[in-house]
């Protein structure tokens, strides 16, 4: 077994890692936000103020440390009077997202999602309606939200249960308006944008307010249309699925190979659209990058991508999530660790049952993909600093690049190594470098026999993190053995007992 070395370099740490990185995305699209999340207060699922108390319990564990609803492309067909005042009085509208229909009794509204992200730690991002909104209608929510002082919305807001304003700092001014959110060119949307964005920097000065990104040429175009404005924005938003893996458990070697290669690619992605913002901006305003859909997108879940594989009929967006699945989130953790400096939040679709969730139910049953393992296995990462890792030899992927990576952060009681082994059929021996690591170690690894394993009802435990054995050769030396397509956090803490 080839030795990989991972030289982690606590001497040039790269920037911090926010909590914002680790963000989720929750819409009203199949069972994510109806049933995966919210059943209602009066429901036999035991649920706290509507919520389900086995996802809170998930959630609050995995942590969740951000939370963006109500879409996606819903968000521009949402109307957010609809969802305030007694839950008997809403109207009950056409739910539409990515072309499904539903009645929407708009039992989840602006007050319960607060309330969940209050029962999360979550911090809120809230998806303003550009398609079939007005500025008006967006500033008006703002208002309602965020008024400290004594305005007719603020008091609608008390009345409706909170007089205490809520403070939601993140905005996006529409979702895909480039698509969804009202087939716009880059041009008219930056227009419509400045325009938004000038009338909700009256209402609230502090909100951080989200432009939608897209492609290089749309990203061009928008920054150079904004040109002297771009002091409002703070983020532009892009999306990134990953649609080139063949079917969800019966995928090949090439195809194996294909889904971890996009998700090492999404940070070439933000690398550019990085290159864009400091290119229109002169260096001169930081304009973060929000990366506010993520994941794996398997053509049966609904038909995208290359390979012709049978969809689940009628279409659910929902999909298998194998441990492939979780290798490629934890590849693009890597990239995201090292683009902090220029990434400014992260938000994996979807958090329950829809695309690669992290948590799936089915009645009152819950499971946990192999991807929440992922998203578990790197919150010591959370808040911590980035440090870089340097792959030195060990085996390679059959495209030449290492099998074995990693990423490493700093944080006051030591550092955490996390590291994947990209390799199919092969374990690894990896040798860790990491000078001034304390020696109080431990390490989880998750592994299984078949990178297409899962979990399930009947099997929940199928892929779960197990200890993984660290053997010390010197100071600030260390080795694992880890399985072939694996993933581990080793961490060296200084009030951890060896
Ligand atoms: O996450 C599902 C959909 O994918 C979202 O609604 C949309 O923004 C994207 O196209």
């Amino acid at each position: 077994m080839p030795t990989a070395t991972l030289i982690v370099r606590p001497d040039a740490p790269i920037g911090t890692i926010s909590p914002r990185l680790y963000g989720h995305f929750a819409e009203h699209l199949g069972r994510c936000c109806y049933d995966g999340v919210w059943v209602g207060p009066d429901s036999p699922i035991p649920n706290t103020d509507g919520f389900r108390d086995d996802v809170l319990d998930a959630l609050r564990a995995m942590p969740t440390p951000l939370l963006r609803w109500p879409g996606g492309c819903y968000a521009d067909h949402y109307h957010w009077r609809d969802g305030i005042g007694p839950p008997a009085d809403r109207p009950r509208r056409l739910g539409m997202s990515c072309g499904l229909q539903v009645p929407d009794d708009n039992g989840l509204g602006t007050h319960e999602f607060l309330r969940l992200c209050a029962l999360l730690g979550a911090e809120p991002y809230l998806a303003g309606n550009v398609g079939s909104g007005t500025p008006q209608e967006l500033c008006d929510w703002l208002e309602y939200c965020n008024a400290a002082v004594d305005t007719t919305l603020a008091r609608e807001r008390a009345a409706n249960g909170s007089a205490a304003a809520f403070g939601v700092r993140l905005w996006g001014v529409g979702n895909e308006n480039w698509g969804c959110g009202g087939n716009y060119d880059a041009a008219t949307y930056a227009r419509e944008y400045r325009r938004y964005a000038t009338m909700l920097r009256h209402v609230d000065p502090r909100a951080e307010l989200v432009v939608c990104g897209h492609e290089d040429a749309w990203n061009a175009e928008l920054l150079d249309t904004l040109g002297a404005r771009l002091d409002l924005v703070d983020h532009l938003s892009i999306h990134d699925y990953w649609n080139l893996g063949g079917p969800e458990t019966g995928f090949g070697e090439d195809q194996y190979h294909a889904l971890l290669a996009e998700a090492r690619a999404t940070e070439a992605f933000v690398v550019r659209t990085a290159a864009l913002i400091a290119d229109a901006t002169g260096g001169k305003r930081q304009i973060g990058i929000a990366l506010d859909e993520w994941g794996v997108w398997h053509p049966e879940a609904r038909p995208w991508g290359p390979d012709d594989v049978v969809c689940r009929d009628p279409v659910t967006y929902e999909q298998a999530n194998t441990l492939r699945d979780a290798l490629a989130a934890a590849l693009a953790f890597e990239g995201f660790h090292r683009q902090c400096g220029v990434l400014s939040m992260a938000n994996i679709a979807q958090v329950v049952n829809v695309l690669q969730a992290p948590v799936m139910t089915d009645g009152d049953q819950i499971w946990l993909t192999p991807t929440y393992h992922a998203f578990r296995l790197h919150a010591p990462h959370h808040g911590a600093t980035a440090l870089p890792v340097e792959p030195d030899g060990g085996a390679t992927l059959p495209d030449g690049t290492p099998a074995v990576t990693g990423t490493a952060s700093r944080s006051a009681d030591g550092f955490a190594v996390s590291l994947v082994n990209q390799a199919r059929h092969d374990g690894a021996e990896v040798a860790i470098v990491c000078d001034g690591a304390p020696s109080g170690v431990s390490a989880r690894v998750l592994a299984a026999n078949d990178p297409a394993a899962q979990n399930s009802i009947e099997r929940p435990d199928a892929v779960i993190p197990a200890p993984l054995a660290v053997a010390s050769d010197g100071p600030g030396r260390w080795r694992v053995e880890v399985p072939p397509h694996s993933l581990a956090t080793v961490e060296f803490r200084r009030n951890r007992p060896v």
